[in-house]
């Protein structure tokens, strides 16, 4: 089992696989999820996503 936490309910995809597509150069939510091969479906995630890119572009 995995602890980590899922941040798209939609796709199944955890806070880490986002911080990491930030990490290798995604600059909006549409290049995270492109990077991750799917687009986002109900869009309740999003600001989760656009607080991982702020927090990615802060530290980078
Ligand atoms: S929770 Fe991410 S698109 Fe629905």
């Amino acid at each position: 089992m995995s602890n980590q936490r899922t941040m798209c309910t939609c796709h199944n995809i955890a806070r880490e696989r986002f911080q990491s597509a930030c990490e290798q150069g995604a600059q909006s939510v549409k290049s995270c999820f492109k990077q991750m091969g799917c687009m986002p479906k109900c869009s309740d995630c999003i600001p989760m996503v656009r607080a991982v890119l702020a927090q990615a572009k802060k530290t980078s």
